[in-house]
């Protein structure tokens, strides 16, 4: 059996649970905890395994172009996103469980709480998952996720993003975040995207890499995950 201890989160990379800005993520009032917290010590059931999941990674899980279609292609720019998951020390993470969701290409979820005025894709079920390789590396297909319109205040809207959540090689090492796509002029007035720390807020933009872009085929992004430590990716409130 191995340990895994973990450091403590760093707060200057992540969104405090509550954000009481003006115009701030107003979930998170209701949400976050209001009175000071306890420290615990992990338990033996967090700093070893189990991390579940990995047995039932179907073959298609990994292309979202393909895991939903009906009848057809899904609708959409085309992207491929691929990167490696690491440890604060560098160190990369194989065997880590990856899950994304998104919206489709006209910023729908499938789900009973979207009620955006959006049509839903037939073709496109908009989850996936896969397992990091030896090195750390990961990889999906996908369609590049489009804005929607929330509740939060008036008039707003979230820029284009993928969910992503981590299971790497304990449980305290759960990461849930988002990845967002660079040159996006919502995001200096998304409430989440801003509530992170400004100087970790750029770790969330994936890279444009017209390396990893296939020719053809779809366009290709870079983004590299930190599993906890100083250069960890925030994670969502
Ligand atoms: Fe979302």
């Amino acid at each position: 059996m191995t340990l895994h201890p973990v450091r403590p989160r760093d707060w200057s990379s992540h969104p405090a649970f509550v954000d009481a800005r003006d115009h701030g993520y107003k979930s998170s009032i209701l949400r976050g905890p209001t009175k000071p917290l306890i420290p615990i010590k992990h338990s033996l059931s967090e700093l070893t395994g189990p991390v579940y999941g990995h047995d039932s990674v179907g073959e298609l899980d990994w292309d979202l172009t393909k895991n939903g279609r009906n009848d057809g292609e899904p609708v959409g720019e085309r992207i491929v996103v691929t990167g490696r998951v690491l440890d604060e020390d560098g160190r990369p993470q194989p065997d880590t469980l990856i899950e994304v969701w998104q919206a489709n290409a006209a910023g729908r979820y499938i789900h009973e709480m979207d009620q955006h005025d959006a049509p839903i894709d037939p073709n496109f079920f908009g989850g996936g998952r896969c397992v990091t390789d030896s090195e750390g590396n990961y990889r999906f297909y996908s369609v590049k996720p489009g804005a929607y319109p929330w509740g939060n205040h008036f008039n707003a809207w979230r820029p284009n993003h993928i969910h992503f959540s981590l299971f790497g090689p304990a449980f305290a090492t759960r990461l849930v975040t988002q990845m967002y796509f660079p040159g996006d002029p919502l995001l200096p007035l998304d409430p989440i995207y801003m509530g992170i720390p400004e100087a970790a807020r750029e770790r969330l933009i994936a890279d444009f890499s017209i390396e990893t872009t296939e020719p053809g085929f779809a366009l290709g992004y870079n983004f590299d995950i930190v599993l906890r430590g100083l250069s960890e990716i925030p994670m969502e409130v």
